[in-house]
């Protein structure tokens, strides 16, 4: 079936937190990382089907929850999985916290790469987990990796474990398989723990390719929990069901038994049926998808050029977060930030949240309608004329 990504769909009133969270009903929501297109078919027509079922007891999940994703990681990313690999978490993000009071004790520390998404070291700060930033270096608009600098941090003793965001955001970057191998290795030569989360690793634009953690060396996986989830790729995040990919039975056995100390055991029933319909089901939405991103892509890159040149897009490999560079401009970033909400009255994610270095960027969310992203650069664009700052 055909989709149209061109229908509105009110989302205010839903109790969306994109857009229900600002008092002024007028401000345009582009900085939550989730879509405001409405979900595949099959998957409404699985929850559906679920809801007719009426009965909404304890679940568990089935051959076929296990044989979705093995059969879609196995077809789109040439990653073979085992069913005995897959560990259950409501979130990547209440992951993220597990793995900071699983794998690490306090007076130890966490690595990540700088800019990140803020969860990244919310979890460890709030662990009270020390972080050690391996700052990406802004080459040519892109990001690359300090290698040195990576490796420095990974001897450092007290560094247990690295939080790779893989396709990275806010960047876009998609890691080639050689860097990913160097960062594996590196990390598994000095214990370090690889915490791969891909939860973008479906939404990649075309000519490029995402290597999955899993399909790098036994001994680089073995050391790595693979964190991967049908929220961003569907547009499912409020089913709240993901899942872990620990190929180690040793890791996989901690992960579980701190799970288990916090009641956690399995997803809810939508979650499930979600989850099943989506990976075993979504392949045609998705591929017709990653086609209207391109589309508004294309037209966000032409609007930056003709109207508004001194802001830089990052282009991106993968992802629908985009990282505009507005340093040329001169001006201060809250500043740059309350003019775009007060005055534009559009919503995007501010770039220092990212961490320091997101000084002097903003992050825009480009999963809507089209007719959408042209209002909102129209609003970008009629606000920073008012301030005569382009
Ligand atoms: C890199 C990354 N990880 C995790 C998440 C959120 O994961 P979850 O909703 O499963 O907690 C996001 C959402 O933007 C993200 O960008």
């Amino acid at each position: 079936m055909k989709y149209n990504f061109d229908e509105i769909i009110e989302r205010r009133g839903s109790g969306c937190f994109k857009w229900d969270s600002n008092e002024d009903p007028n401000v345009l929501a582009m900085w939550v990382a989730d879509m405001d297109f409405r979900v595949a078919e099959p998957i409404i027509d699985a929850l559906n089907e679920r809801t007719e079922h009426g009965i909404f007891g304890y679940s568990l999940q089935m051959d076929s929850f296990y044989e979705a994703i093995t059969g879609w990681f196995e077809r789109r990313h040439g990653w073979t999985i085992d069913r005995d690999w897959v560990s259950h978490c409501p979130g990547i993000v209440p992951a993220l916290h597990f793995f900071a009071k699983t794998f690490v004790k306090p007076g130890e520390k966490i690595m990540m790469q700088s800019p990140v998404y803020y969860p990244f070291f919310g979890s460890a700060k709030k662990n009270n987990i020390d972080v050690e930033y391996n700052e990406l270096i802004y080459k040519d608009g892109r990001y690359e990796i300090d290698f040195d600098d990576f490796e420095r941090i990974a001897k450092d003793p007290k560094v247990k474990m690295f939080y790779l965001c893989s396709p990275h955001n806010p960047g876009g970057r998609i890691w080639t398989k050689e860097e990913l191998e160097r960062m594996g290795r590196i990390c598994t030569d000095n214990g370090v723990l690889v915490i791969a989360d891909e939860i973008h690793c479906d939404l990649v634009y075309p000519g490029h390719k995402n290597t999955a953690y899993g399909t790098l060396a036994d001994d680089i996986v073995n050391n790595s929990i693979i964190c991967i989830a049908p929220s961003k790729t569907f547009n499912v995040a409020g089913l709240q069901t993901s899942c872990l990919i620990i190929k180690n039975s040793d890791l996989k056995k901690k992960y579980d038994e701190f799970l288990a100390t916090l009641g956690i055991m399995r997803p809810s029933a939508y979650g499930i049926t979600g989850l099943t319909a989506a990976y075993a089901h979504g392949d045609d939405w998705l591929d017709q998808l990653l086609v209207y991103l391109n589309e508004n892509l294309d037209y966000l890159r032409n609007y930056l050029k003709t109207y508004m040149p001194k802001i830089k897009m990052m282009e991106p490999d993968a992802t629908y977060l985009i990282w505009l560079d507005f340093r040329e401009l001169n001006v201060d970033s809250k500043e740059f930030h309350e003019i775009l909400l007060k005055k534009g009255k559009v919503w995007l994610d501010e770039g220092y949240m990212f961490g320091e270095v997101g000084e002097g960027f903003e992050r825009i969310n480009i999963a809507c309608p089209r007719s959408v992203l042209e209002v909102g650069l129209n609003r970008m664009r009629d606000a920073l004329i008012a301030e005569n700052l382009i």
